[in-house]
């Protein structure tokens, strides 16, 4: 049987991996500024993660949700702490595209209405809504068409504004990424999270925060969104929550009231997910890995920001972008080929690093000297 040929592949086979680091097959070492699209936080293979996830799978690996579960208890606690969100409520999923999928669900369960509000550029996932609301035709199928949908220009606060004086009552939710990830790391200015806020409340809709790839303290605060200083109704997570094991979820704001089976799902909040959910927390706490993404981030946007050929170096904490110039567009090629490091990219000629939260100052060191080295060689010379 063949594999279903969906993914563009770098032709490499990881075999190791610890800390911000993979080796191939070959041994060859590569430093990791991408974390497998932003999903390793902690570091790969933590020790705690690996005794934890293991300690577990020797006692029960799996359960459904049909009989009592402590481990999510446990976890609802930790992250109500970590996250400063302990009056919410957690419903726990098994993939990002799958969180947003019952945000906007249960947002229409509680106002009864259907139309949404996303914005251009945006990426909220593949299963039938959340890919409604993504700004990418490509990859919407006809059965997903949806006329419920409604894009809007990112941080145009006057379109927002008209949008709801025109069908305010109709609106079911608004859904945003706090920084937009696969449309290129644009940051979503507080000014406008403040109105969503404000608008949503005036009008009976659902702030639903996308916290898929900007939250999980990458940004340096728990969630991107949490630098407009206000509090959207519903948050979704999922990529850095269990350092690569399947898990996502939703914090639900006390006032929405959960009904039995209005949402529901197979292996959501196993308990080996509990247990990798829970490393992660614990981890994160322990070694204060936020106000890590915060300094290290800084100290790679400020080393960026000093290399000219790069343009509009932005970001938070450590999800950063930049533009690369026409002449430079194998720069991320090179990076990977012939320095070892991964990095993401984006449309546009962007390179995104999504590094674990852990990436020390030497890591970050490591890159910049390899950037400024590649381009260096590049433009001397330019035919290569
Ligand atoms: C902002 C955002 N939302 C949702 C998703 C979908 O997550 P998943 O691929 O786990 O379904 C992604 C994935 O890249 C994302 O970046």
């Amino acid at each position: 049987m063949k594999l279903f040929d969906v993914y563009p592949i770098n032709n490499i086979t990881i075999e190791r991996a610890k800390g911000s680091n993979v080796w191939d097959d070959q041994g060859t070492q590569y430093l990791d500024l991408y974390g497998g699209h932003a999903v390793i936080s902690i570091g790969h293979t933590h020790p705690h993660y690996v005794a934890r996830l293991t300690e577990q799978l020797n006692k029960v690996g799996f359960y459904s949700n049909s009989v009592r579960m402590p481990l999510q208890e446990e976890l609802a606690a930790k992250l109500g702490k970590l996250s400063g969100k302990e009056d919410y409520q957690l419903f726990l999923v098994n993939s990002g595209a799958e969180a947003n999928e019952n945000a906007l669900k249960l947002a229409s369960f509680v106002n009864g209405r259907k139309k949404i509000i996303t914005f251009k550029k945006g990426f909220h996932g593949r299963t039938s809504l959340a890919v409604a609301a993504t700004d990418n035709p490509a990859i919407v199928a006809p059965v997903n068409q949806n006329p419920n949908i409604i894009f809007l220009p990112y941080n145009d606060e006057a379109a927002l504004e008209a949008c709801f004086k025109e069908q305010g009552s109709e609106i079911s939710s608004v859904i945003i990424e706090g920084i937009q990830g696969v449309g290129g790391i644009n940051v979503a200015s507080p000014e406008f999270l403040k109105k969503i806020r404000s608008l949503c409340t005036e009008y009976g809709a659902v702030y639903i925060a996308d916290g898929i790839q900007c939250g999980y303290g990458r940004s340096g605060k728990f969630f991107s969104h949490d630098f407009a200083g206000v509090n959207a109704d519903i948050y979704s997570m999922a990529k850095g929550m269990g350092n690569g094991f399947p898990i996502g979820g939703i914090l639900i704001a006390p006032e929405i009231q959960p009904k039995h089976s209005m949402l529901g799902t197979t292996f959501g909040g196993n308990h080996l997910a509990c247990a990798a959910a829970l490393a992660v927390v614990e981890v994160m706490e322990k070694e204060k890995l936020m106000e890590n993404a915060a300094e290290t981030g800084n100290y790679l946007m400020e080393g960026l920001k000093q290399i000219p050929e790069l343009q509009n170096v932005r970001g938070r904490g450590l999800m950063i972008g930049f533009d690369v110039p026409e002449h430079l567009k194998d720069l991320r090629k090179k990076l990977l080929w012939e320095n070892k490091i991964f990095t993401g990219e984006a449309k546009g000629n962007v390179i995104r690093l999504l590094p674990s939260l852990a990436l020390t100052k030497a890591d970050a060191d490591q890159f910049l000297m390899a950037i400024k080295a590649t381009i260096a060689s590049m433009v001397s010379s330019p035919a290569h």
